[in-house]
């Protein structure tokens, strides 16, 4: 992730594969002095487009831990919604962080970014 007006890199976002067919899970970070910029909000909303339009994904999810306020507005901004309370969502210094999944769906993203549907194919061709 890089600003190109300051010629810089920013941080760092990732969409993976997960156990489920055409589910995606999307991950980030923004280097601490530069957060708070929106930087996060744009690329995620940019990594979004491209999990549906490109990876064809049929839903895309996120999970954040629950005293991590900054990472569930970035979710919330995008649109996407709560699925799911995780009591054992990762394990830190032997202790396990509670989590919250969120997760957006083709149709969902469709209706938000306006894209419409591929027209069904004509039988008159
Ligand atoms: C979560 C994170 C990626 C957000 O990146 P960012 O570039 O600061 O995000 P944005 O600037 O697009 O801001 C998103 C929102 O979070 C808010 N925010 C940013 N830093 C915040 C903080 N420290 N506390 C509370 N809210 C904060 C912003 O105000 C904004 O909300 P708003 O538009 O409703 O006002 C960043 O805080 C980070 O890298 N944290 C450490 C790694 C991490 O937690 N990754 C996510 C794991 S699920």
């Amino acid at each position: 992730m890089v600003d190109r007006e300051l010629e810089q890199r920013v941080g760092i976002i990732s969409i993976r594969k997960t156990d489920v067919e055409k589910v995606w899970d999307i991950g980030y970070w923004t280097h601490p002095a530069l957060q708070g910029r929106g930087y996060m909000k744009e690329a995620a909303r940019a990594v979004l487009d491209f999990g549906f339009e490109r990876l064809e994904a049929v839903s895309i999810v996120a999970q954040y831990a629950l005293w991590n306020i900054a990472s569930e507005r970035v979710l919330r901004a995008l649109g996407m919604e709560f699925v799911e309370y995780l009591e054992k969502g990762f394990e830190k210094n032997g202790a396990w962080v509670k989590e919250n999944k969120m997760g957006m769906s083709r149709v969902a993203w469709m209706s938000l970014s306006g894209t419409q549907p591929l027209p069904e194919p004509s039988p008159l061709g």
